[in-house]
């Protein structure tokens, strides 16, 4: 009868380290599929796209004097950061401007397409000005020169509806020739 061979120390240790490193390999592949679906979940909001552009109500026709001069309106919309959510603050302003006897509403965005400081009305010499570099724009919102500003104030999509004015709100990216709105 023939005698089985035994096997060789260093054969079975080796045997021995692969089931031991097989072993461990499985084990951090269970152990990370937690990890990844936690911190999955943990990134979810930063993963989630902005909400696209919306119409929001602003004021009521009656507020918006009918004499060619704009006056600011604060925009009021529910906020969200990364992992917060806020409910009915001041995300932005707007001007908004209509002429005698029009139901038409004019709306500017509030912010200087230069690099985004708030833009201030100055009635007296009727236009707006940017305090910060001193950009310059007439009333229906185009450029006084000399004004660094790249281009006219940015328009916004408005609409009047049963007496009451909405707007769409949208950023733009400040600093370029062209309006180009913020995802
Ligand atoms: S930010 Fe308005 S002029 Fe520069």
């Amino acid at each position: 009868m023939a005698e089985t061979s035994p096997v060789p120390p260093a054969a079975d240790a080796r045997r021995s380290f692969l089931a031991k490193l097989m072993a461990v390999v499985g084990g951090g592949i269970a152990s990370l599929t937690p990890v990844a679906a936690g911190v999955w979940m943990t990134l979810d909001p930063l993963r989630r796209k902005s909400s696209a552009a919306a119409f929001l109500p602003i004021t009521d026709i009656a507020s918006v004097p009918d004499d060619g001069v704009p006056r600011q309106f604060p925009v009021i919309a529910d906020r969200t950061d990364a992992w917060t959510g806020f409910a009915a603050e001041p995300i932005g302003a707007v001007y908004l401007r209509r002429e005698a006897d029009s139901d038409t509403v004019e709306a500017f965005s509030a912010t200087c397409p230069h690099a985004g400081c708030f833009i201030e009305l100055d009635k007296r010499d009727r236009c707006f000005r940017c305090p910060c570099h001193n950009s310059s724009f007439t009333l229906d919102g185009g450029i006084v020169s000399p004004s660094p500003s790249p281009r006219t104030m940015d328009t916004l999509e408005c609409e009047v509806h049963d007496g009451r004015v909405r707007v769409k709100w949208e950023n733009f990216y400040s600093g370029i020739a062209e309006k180009v709105a913020r995802p």
